[in-house]
């Protein structure tokens, strides 16, 4: 990690040290909310896109060019490890991601390799060429979705509302669903340290779909295998964020697996969950992206509302409590980048 990325406000946040103002990022930053995107996006497939080094980091510069964000994210997708694990993948506009040949058996199971390094060579490839682009200013996060939510899609077949079949593959063929996350671990931490050998600065553990576990069930099918790959990491001096749709209500487990920074959600008092947890793991999080569909006064108000209860607390990351919308106006994005620039100072 050079000088520069180590000193930023993200790093020194992640690590809950002192920051003159918190940095932000936006999850789903690079996207379709921007121009710039489409134009990209109008010639090639996603897949392509994640897949070619150039264009994948053409897609990361863009928030970085565009609204001077505080840290970088790697363009891919969660899916891509069930991809390389043996998962038919495709994403079609206005369907989402499906994968044709959903695991819902033992064989299904016992079919999923494990060896995907090379299929996923594209992913160290493009963190090489980002990196260059960033030219050792910016840090950059790299990513991978944790076992439950990547299971879900790979059950379902695609996204889901209720994950009717991956519940009931949890209820009545527990050690099925279990040999199937361990797989799915092994790879990710595979996947992950890939990442931190080619350069990545900190990274994140997407468990979107969290949320749907009850509180047993999320400890038994989600967070023991969350805290595998966290204790599996190579480590060294790079932050490790920890994200679910649920964390304000599982923060406190969360915490035990370790991550320095846990991303929360926008249904809890963000400064509550962070004195519910031990001292040292900072918090990300968490405005209401649809406070992005608003006027500018109430982005404004709202941002200024959020730093009011954070600012006297190391270790705050200001982001969303989930992606932006492909339809929220980049002018209102841009906007809330300079409030917390320009205006946030920290106690
Ligand atoms: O944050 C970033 O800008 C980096 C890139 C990134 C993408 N997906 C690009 C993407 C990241 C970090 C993700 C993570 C991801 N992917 C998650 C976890 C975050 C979250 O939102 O909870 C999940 C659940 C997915 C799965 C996924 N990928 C879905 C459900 C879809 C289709 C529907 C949707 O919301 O877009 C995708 C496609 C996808 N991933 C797009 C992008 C830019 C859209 C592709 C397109 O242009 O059609």
């Amino acid at each position: 990690m050079s000088n520069n990325q180590k000193d930023s406000l993200f790093i020194r946040a992640a690590f809950s040290q002192p920051t003159e103002r918190p940095p932000v990022w936006m999850m789903r930053q690079a996207g379709r909310f921007m121009k710039e995107y489409w134009e990209i996006k109008n010639k090639y497939s996603f897949l392509e896109m994640c897949k070619t080094p150039e264009i994948a980091a053409d897609v990361t510069m863009l928030p970085v060019d565009l609204l001077g964000i505080d840290a970088a994210i790697l363009f891919s997708d969660i899916l891509v490890t069930g991809e390389a694990m043996g998962g038919e993948l495709s994403f079609t506009q206005g369907i989402g991601p499906k994968y044709a040949n959903p695991v819902r058996t033992q064989k299904d199971v016992e079919n999923l390799t494990t060896d995907v390094e090379e299929k996923l060579q594209y992913v160290p490839d493009a963190i090489k060429v980002i990196q260059q682009r960033l030219n050792a200013k910016t840090p950059l996060i790299g990513f991978a979705g944790a076992p439950f939510t990547v299971m879900s899609y790979l059950v379902e077949g695609g996204s889901s509302k209720d994950f009717k079949l991956t519940k009931l593959m949890i209820h009545n063929q527990p050690e099925l669903a279990h040999q199937l996350l361990n797989k799915i671990a092994d790879v990710t931490i595979t996947y992950l340290n890939m990442q931190i050998d080619a350069g990545v600065n900190a990274l994140q553990l997407f468990d979107s779909w969290a949320l749907a576990l009850s509180w047993d069930d999320y400890r038994e099918f989600s967070h023991q295998y969350n805290a595998r790959i966290i204790a599996g990491l190579k480590r060294q001096d790079l932050p490790i964020i920890s994200f679910c749709k649920g964390s304000s209500v599982f923060a406190p487990v969360m915490a035990e697996a370790k991550p320095d920074v846990i991303s929360v959600d926008w249904n809890a008092d963000l400064l509550n969950i962070k004195k519910s947890i031990p001292a040292g793991i900072a918090v990300q999080g968490n405005l209401d992206p649809h406070i992005l569909y608003a006027d500018k006064k109430v982005i404004r108000e709202r941002i200024l509302r959020l730093h009011d209860r954070m600012k006297e607390e190391n270790g705050f990351i200001f982001n969303l409590g989930h992606g932006i919308m492909p339809d929220i106006p980049f002018d209102n994005v841009k906007y809330a980048v300079q409030v917390i620039q320009n205006e946030l100072v920290n106690s």
